[in-house]
């Protein structure tokens, strides 16, 4: 199926779907983006999604081209047109074209891409294996609150995880506190409390951190946000959570074992009940 993209106001085939090479998120990486999943025409939490694009593009001084709703309509006319059962729609708003110079010109028009295609699933091997992450010391930028993208550091955090034959790079902070990944945020189970990184200018906001520590509370699993180190005694099991992976277990960092070994009593259940939620958004639509 030849996928369609949304591309400053036009739906166009995805080879044809093109930006100037002047396009500020071209030569700056001057712009934000989202990630949404979409399961059987039901957008997982849109909402939740534009608000943090707003809040990124504001936080760089960008201007979205169209309000909230009118971006919900759009991403929806894009998922319409590469209608897939489990879909992930990206959506990336630049700054705009101009000549290449720091200083933005005043008044420049975003460019808006969307695209919706197949939302890849971890394979039954890795949920069941729980998968293997490095850490490295933090070397991105003080703005990780932004969904900005500027992924540089991301691709080289990816590629070393991928050199030592793991699939995750975790970000430990100068005191060795773990906070995120490179595209998830990680969480520990701790004496049973499920324990996260606090939300500063450290980590993003990830919309499934949320979903994860909402569904641990409506369960009765206490959780603190505080920072936590891979050394804590009483540590039994690491996770991470995104939007193409809900929750994951992780049960090697940096060919350690972590807890048994094998995926978690807390990470297979708060894996559960969201993909539960996520049933339940496919059975109303
Ligand atoms: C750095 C980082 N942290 C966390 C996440 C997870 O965010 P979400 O759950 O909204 O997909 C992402 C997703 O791309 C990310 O890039």
């Amino acid at each position: 199926m030849t996928l369609t993209a949304w591309v400053n106001g036009r739906f166009l085939p995805l080879d044809e779907a093109t930006v100037h090479i002047e396009d500020r998120g071209f030569q700056f990486a001057d712009g934000v983006y989202e990630v949404i999943a979409c399961f059987g025409g039901t957008f997982l939490d849109m909402d939740a999604h534009l608000k943090r694009l707003q809040r990124s593009a504001e936080s760089i001084n960008i201007d979205l081209p169209m309000t909230l709703p009118e971006l919900a309509t759009l991403i929806e006319q894009t998922y319409n047109h590469n209608p897939f059962d489990d879909a992930m729609i990206y959506v990336q708003v630049t700054r705009g074209a101009a000549p290449r110079s720091h200083l933005p010109n005043a008044g420049l028009t975003p460019t808006m891409v969307i695209t919706s295609r197949h939302l890849p699933m971890p394979s039954a091997e890795k949920i069941s294996d729980g998968i293997n992450a490095i850490t490295l010391e933090d070397m991105r930028w003080k703005r990780c609150d932004i969904k900005s993208i500027a992924l540089l550091t991301s691709v080289i955090g990816k590629q070393e995880a991928a050199y030592r034959g793991a699939d995750e790079t975790f970000w430990l902070d100068a005191d060795g506190h773990l906070l995120e990944g490179c595209a998830t945020n990680c969480f520990a189970a701790i004496n049973g409390v499920l324990v996260t990184h606090p939300l500063d200018h450290q980590v993003l906001g990830g919309i499934t951190r949320r979903m994860v520590l909402s569904v641990a509370r409506t369960h009765g699993i206490t959780v603190q946000e505080r920072p936590w180190m891979l050394s804590e005694a009483e540590l039994t099991e690491c996770m991470m959570s995104s939007t193409t992976n809900a929750v994951m277990p992780v049960c090697h960092i940096n060919g350690e074992v972590v807890g048994t070994g094998e995926p978690g009593p807390m990470a297979i259940q708060l894996r559960n009940w969201l993909l539960d939620e996520f049933d339940k958004l496919k059975r109303h639509s």
